[in-house]
């Protein structure tokens, strides 16, 4: 498949396809991008949805929130589960007011040196917000990219998991990056989130199904291949 093929297509889809009226999207300001993105890694959109509103009233800024006490933020967040994201979400905060001037980093690599923000966040925002021509692999993402590629490689190792990296990296668009990356980044999760789902994926209508190595031998549900924990 030529390069910027499967970006293409992911891109076009994403367009006619996708989400596109979830709240931070209609934004490219990299703290509310962060917060979204802390919130949905381990909860569905319709419980983020209410959290995201509250936490934007009380915190409309990264100052804001640094400044605030933990307690409070602690109790904005009660519900969502997973609560050593929001002890890392006020030492982010901090973190950016404190080393970074109030302002979050650019890039990924930076991005990804402050707390509770991991490769695939780092990513994420990156893309979004500064158009970086940089990767994702969040659970949905490496579901579907390790089918298109049929990718048997097991993802328990980790040379695997950075040899999957490296072909996310391929992948990535190749012009038009202004517009091409944030829809590139969300088509992926979007599709991650409907037609290429764990269990009983729906490969007729997906744009990618004549090049997906699984969705051609019929065999999505066996990927990704994790043997081991
Ligand atoms: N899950 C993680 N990031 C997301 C996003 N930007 N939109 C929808 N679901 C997501």
């Amino acid at each position: 498949v030529a390069a910027g093929e499967v970006a293409r297509r992911v891109v076009r889809w994403q367009a006619a396809a996708g989400r596109n009226h979830l709240p931070w999207q209609n934004t490219r300001d990299p703290y509310r991008v962060w917060l979204s993105e802390i919130m949905l890694q381990q909860t569905q959109v319709s419980t983020v949805l209410g959290y995201y509103a509250r936490f934007l009233e009380r915190f409309p800024d990264v100052q804001a929130l640094a400044r605030a006490p933990q307690d409070e933020v602690m109790g904005l967040w009660s519900g969502l589960g997973y609560y050593s994201r929001a002890r890392n979400l006020h030492a982010c905060a901090q973190a950016v007011v404190d080393l970074h001037g109030g302002v979050f980093p650019r890039t990924a690599e930076v991005l990804a040196t402050l707390p509770g923000i991991g490769r695939s966040t780092a990513g994420a925002i990156a893309s979004f917000c500064f158009a970086e021509r940089t990767p994702i692999l969040d659970a949905n993402v490496r579901r579907v990219l390790t089918r298109v590629l049929g990718f048997e490689a097991d993802l328990a190792v980790a040379k695997n998991e950075r040899l999957l990296w490296d072909e996310a990296e391929a992948l990535l668009p190749t012009d038009d990056l202004a517009n091409a990356m944030p829809r590139y980044t969300q088509g992926l999760m979007d599709l991650g989130a409907s037609l290429c789902s764990p269990r009983s994926p729906d490969c007729p209508p997906c744009p990618l199904l004549d090049i997906c190595v699984a969705g051609q031998a019929g065999d999505a549900e066996r990927y990704p291949v994790r043997t081991r924990k």
